[in-house]
């Protein structure tokens, strides 16, 4: 790898991106930045403020003008409290996709993590990497696998957080969440022409990380 190297993973919902971000970052050595922990933060702070009507563009931006969302040490942390286990849930991550299709919201966690992006070598994660924020990335994944693999997956996860829900109600989350993410008109999800996209359906956690890191040494 040259001196800085940015990599780009981008996927939709419980195809395992956050785990293979993390321990690949790991296993290079180098940062990691969750976007969506971003949305999600900004989600939270709405939904401590009783917010529910996304529609005022003006007034949501005014409140993400006045937060600070900000990382130390893979914690994200909101006007300096560390809420990196408050958002987690459902809720959250529903109001999280609702507010990430305003395109002011995009803008102003873009420019965050443009900033974030030009001193130090990193891995970060979402749904518009490739496409938007870091579009020079040397290295491209596009993460993907079967819908009723990925909720099987979060099925999991949330059982072992404790938030118990019925697959099937898991399952019909995580096929509304992709059409929504897929179809808003704002930097939607989608596979930047020149990423390499990794079907993780068959694969173990191990089996992608050897793929992604010989595709990265070649
Ligand atoms: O990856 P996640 O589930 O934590 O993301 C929560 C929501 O945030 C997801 O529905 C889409 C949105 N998101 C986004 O629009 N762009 C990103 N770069 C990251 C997340």
């Amino acid at each position: 790898m040259t001196n800085k190297t940015l990599i780009a993973i981008d996927g939709p919902s419980g195809a395992g991106k956050s785990t293979i971000a993390k321990a690949l970052a790991k296993e290079l050595n180098i940062s990691y930045v969750d976007t969506g922990a971003m949305y999600r933060a900004f989600a939270f702070k709405l939904k401590e403020l009783g917010k529910t009507d996304y529609t005022n563009v003006s007034e949501i931006t005014e409140i993400l003008s006045e937060s600070d969302i900000s990382f130390e040490g893979g914690k994200i942390f909101l006007d300096g409290v560390d809420i990196s286990d408050k958002i987690r849930t459902e809720e959250i991550g529903s109001i999280a996709s609702q507010i990430s299709s305003i395109s002011e919201v995009r803008e102003h966690l873009v420019a965050i993590q443009q900033n974030m992006s030009k001193v130090i070598s990193m891995i970060m994660d979402g749904r518009d990497i490739g496409t938007v924020v870091l579009p020079d990335a040397e290295h491209k994944f596009y993460i993907n696998a079967d819908v009723n693999t990925r909720a099987e997956r979060r099925y999991l996860q949330l059982k072992e957080s404790g938030n118990e829900e019925k697959y099937e109600i898991v399952l019909k989350k995580i096929i509304e969440r992709d059409h929504d993410d897929m179809t808003r008109e704002a930097s939607p999800l989608k596979k930047a022409d020149d990423a390499i996209e990794i079907d993780t359906t068959f694969l173990s956690l191990e089996e992608t990380i050897n793929k992604i890191i010989s595709y990265i040494k070649e």
